[in-house]
């Protein structure tokens, strides 16, 4: 086979044309999945009072129970994207008897059975189950699990969602709205913590408006029946 160079090929006179395409753009690296996300930042070592770690039971869950009457007896409560589970503490405290609180993040699990060690009354090692005794009585029960909200089954008298949709990736809101309709009790109360409330773009935490969640619910058959506004 015959080979001529370019060189020679244009002293010969020969036309030569090149076609250059344009080198597609690299695609910016992936999204981490939510999971790694999470618990890349809890790795880093999320201390309490740390970003969003409030450090203790949130002020509006606490000024929310301060007025709210007990819980009927084998009330049910979910807490999602829980964090250390101040909050399922205190919902426990409050008289809830089964609290289930979720996160999708390892590290998060482990610093939430590592407080409620400390601070629950008991804990049952073969069910996995930490107890909170009532005012000397009966004992309500707080179960902590490493899950997706998305994946968690079971109906729930009331649901606190405390930083959790603004955590959640925007195109992930109607889904949110759907998996809470889902999750409630027919009788049941969502209680949403919302925040932060600004204009801002990016996230988490991803901006949040009472109107923006309103009709989000809206659609599920909630029905908003008080929006208190806690400083
Ligand atoms: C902004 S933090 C709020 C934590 C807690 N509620 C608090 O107030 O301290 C959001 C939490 O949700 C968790 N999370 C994010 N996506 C989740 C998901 N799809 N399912 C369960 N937990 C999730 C994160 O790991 C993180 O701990």
């Amino acid at each position: 086979m015959a080979t001529i160079s370019l060189g020679d090929a244009l002293r010969a006179g020969a036309e030569i044309t090149m076609t250059v395409e344009p080198r597609p753009p690299t695609p910016p690296p992936p999204e981490p999945e939510p999971a790694c996300r999470w618990e890349a930042m809890w790795k880093r070592g999320l201390e309490p009072g740390d970003a969003f770690d409030v450090g203790g039971v949130s002020g509006a869950l606490a000024s929310y129970l301060k007025r709210a009457p007990r819980p009927p007896e084998g009330s049910a409560a979910l807490v999602p994207g829980c964090g250390r589970a101040y909050d399922a503490l205190a919902l426990a405290r409050h008289g809830f008897d089964r609290v289930v609180a979720v996160d999708i993040a390892p590290t998060a699990v482990r610093a939430a059975m590592s407080f409620l060690e400390d601070e629950a009354d008991g804990y049952d090692e073969d069910l996995g189950i930490y107890y909170i005794q009532i005012k000397g009585t009966r004992f309500t029960k707080i179960e902590v699990y490493e899950v997706d909200f998305f994946d968690v089954p079971d109906k729930f008298d009331f649901i606190w969602d405390c930083t959790f949709l603004c955590a959640l990736d925007p195109s992930l809101r109607e889904k949110w709205a759907t998996k809470q309709k889902a999750l409630l009790d027919e009788n049941g109360t969502l209680l949403s913590c919302i925040f932060p409330i600004c204009e801002k773009v990016g996230g988490p935490p991803y901006a949040l408006s009472v109107p923006l969640v309103t009709e989000l619910l809206k659609p599920e058959g909630f029905e908003a029946v008080e929006t208190r506004v806690w400083r």
